[in-house]
């Protein structure tokens, strides 16, 4: 008998939906966070939720406009299928109690970003992600099916073969989990998993993501045999808050899409007209690197972002999330500009699945953030991805409740052996590695690459990825070391994934190919 019917690794969008999907449908289910339950990059989201909500807009539109935005490497059943499943998930928050911002008429409030033809983005002021979380905290807490395991860091997939006693390989059973409370490694069984751990921003210096966003996910299912894809489209988002004592603060897009502008802090130019004609609202990847040639150009620490002129009512109507932030660091939005500089903040790639969220290995389901659906392409559209996390945890979810019957029960699982491992007494090293990686990973795989760069960081990751797994198979897990072994294997994929691309496209810039090849191709790799 298995502890759970379905596991699901991540608190977040993507996992709290499938949790609540397969819930009402009478299943028995876990879900690990392996922090507290809101540690993910849903309680930041800021902006809000991509969905055609007005009369004026229509469903092609925002396909138009989600496939623009990712160079063409969209799947088009995949953006069809996601954009017109917006409204409904929509309403389902709604009636969740997520209390989005509605209009004089009643109707939703829609604001607008960059990339986007129509208004679109339904939100909760700036702080959607916050709103979206409490409401799927709350109804998972409530359900009587639903059993939350804060604190519980996944190592890796557990997965066997039924008459194969003790296999390590075939189907997807469960997890072996580190409970920081006890310090133990338990094993956590179910008939189906799901994968729902978020990205991997961390692998970078300067990062929107949160703390835990180490791709722990993409490592776990691409060491159980699942394909991962193009990985080299990470996402630098143009305006994260340039201050030196708060390093990861993101001033929403949504600032741009009501007005803001972006300005050069000396000259005080406003340089978007020299890099596109859509100028604040064109795509992240075009004002992320607009910002980024300005930035270097003049040897400069930021570049501003303006919404004063607005006016302080409107500022603080719309921003009062970030009103508050900046008030408490001396900048005061209504009155003065705000300075920006690009970072990470978003990883397009990930675990591929299909329209079910089912991923190579038997058993493993997976969604949002962790996976490549085909709905980003080479670069995600603003406000889409908590849409796909809707969508996905609810596909994967409906699938496992269509499929139950077909899935097997659990085998025989061996117990994690501590017996040739000793407790470290080199722990420093660890942090020297992860701040080493993240360094090199931004000044060698950053937002403008070259072959050269990209080499460097490859040598060097060989070195430690050498290093990391000597030192992993010397001493006992702790959640530190959990999260530098994925992050190795992550930087790895990624600087993989950037080599094989002979062209820039979206997201993936590089001096040494700066032309688009005629057609568009996923970067696979193949465990
Ligand atoms: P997350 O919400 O990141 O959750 C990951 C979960 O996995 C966490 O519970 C974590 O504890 C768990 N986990 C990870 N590793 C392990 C492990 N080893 N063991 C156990 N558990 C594990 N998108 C939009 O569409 N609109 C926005 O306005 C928007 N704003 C954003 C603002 C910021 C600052 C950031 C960083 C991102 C923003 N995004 C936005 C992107 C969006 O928030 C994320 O892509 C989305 O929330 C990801 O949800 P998820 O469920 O896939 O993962
Ligand atoms: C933002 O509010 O700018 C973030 C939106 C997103 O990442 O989709």
């Amino acid at each position: 008998m298995s502890d759970y019917d379905v596991l699901i690794i991540g608190t977040g969008a993507a996992g709290l939906t499938a949790a609540l999907a397969l819930a009402d449908a009478g299943k028995k289910v876990a879900v690990l966070a392996k922090g507290k339950l809101g540690g993910g990059a849903t309680e930041w989201a800021q902006g809000g939720i991509a969905a055609v909500l007005e009369d004026e807009d229509s469903f092609d539109n925002h396909i138009g406009d989600t496939i623009v935005a990712g160079a063409g490497l969209n799947d088009p059943d995949i953006v069809e299928f996601v954009v017109e499943r917006a409204p409904a998930a929509i309403q389902r928050l709604a009636d969740l109690g997520v209390p989005f911002n509605l209009g004089s008429d009643g109707d939703w409030h829609l604001t607008r970003e960059g990339g986007h033809s129509h208004r679109r983005i339904v939100h909760v002021h700036d702080a959607t992600g916050w709103a979206v979380a409490q409401a799927l905290e709350k109804a998972a807490v409530l359900h009587d099916n639903v059993t939350l395991l804060p604190n519980m860091v996944a190592i890796d997939l557990v997965q066997g073969k039924h008459g194969v006693e003790f296999s390590t390989s075939g189907s997807v059973y469960g997890v072996y989990g580190y409970n920081r409370e006890s310090g133990e490694v338990e094993t956590l069984t179910a008939r189906a998993t799901v994968m729902a751990a978020g990205g991997a921003g961390r692998t970078y210096q300067f990062s929107t993501a949160p703390r835990g966003a180490t791709g722990d996910g993409i490592a776990m299912a691409w060491r159980a045999g699942c394909r991962v894809a193009n990985m080299e489209f990470m996402q630098f988002h143009p305006t994260c808050l340039y201050n030196l004592e708060v390093k990861n603060f993101l001033i929403t897009e949504a600032v741009r899409g009501e007005g803001g502008i972006l300005r050069h802090p000396e000259t005080g130019e406003r340089f978007m007209a020299k890099y596109d004609e859509r100028l604040e609202l064109a795509p992240r990847d075009i004002v992320a690197r607009a910002n980024d040639a300005e930035i270097k150009r003049d040897g400069l620490d930021y570049v501003h972002l303006d919404i004063s002129h607005r006016g302080p009512d409107f500022v603080k109507q719309h921003f009062p999330n970030i009103y508050e932030k900046l008030i408490g660091l001396g900048i005061d939005i209504t009155s003065e500009p705000i300075p920006v500089v690009p970072a990470q903040h978003y990883t397009c790639g990930g675990v591929v699945v299909d329209k079910h969220g089912r991923t190579d290995a038997p058993g493993l389901y997976a969604a949002g953030e962790v996976t490549m659906s085909g709905l980003h392409g080479a670069n995600r559209l603003a406000s889409n991805s908590l849409l796909e996390c809707f969508v996905f945890g609810e596909a994967a979810a409906d699938h496992i409740i269509q499929c139950w019957d077909k899935l097997p029960e659990p085998i025989a699982i061996r117990d994690w052996d501590e017996s040739r491992v000793t407790d470290s007494d080199e722990e420093v090293v660890i942090q020297q590695v992860w701040g080493e990686i993240r360094r090199f990973m931004w000044n060698f795989v950053g937002i403008v690459r070259t072959t050269k760069r990209l080499e460097r960081a490859r040598n060097r990751i060989d070195l430690l990825r050498k290093e990391v797994n000597d030192y992993y198979g010397s001493f006992r897990v702790t959640p530190d070391l959990i999260e530098l072994r994925n992050l190795v294997e992550v930087a790895d994929l990624i600087i993989r994934s950037a080599l094989s691309r002979k062209e820039s496209r979206g997201l993936h810039y590089t001096l040494d190919y700066p032309e688009t090849a005629e057609e568009a191709v996923d970067t696979v790799l193949v465990p």
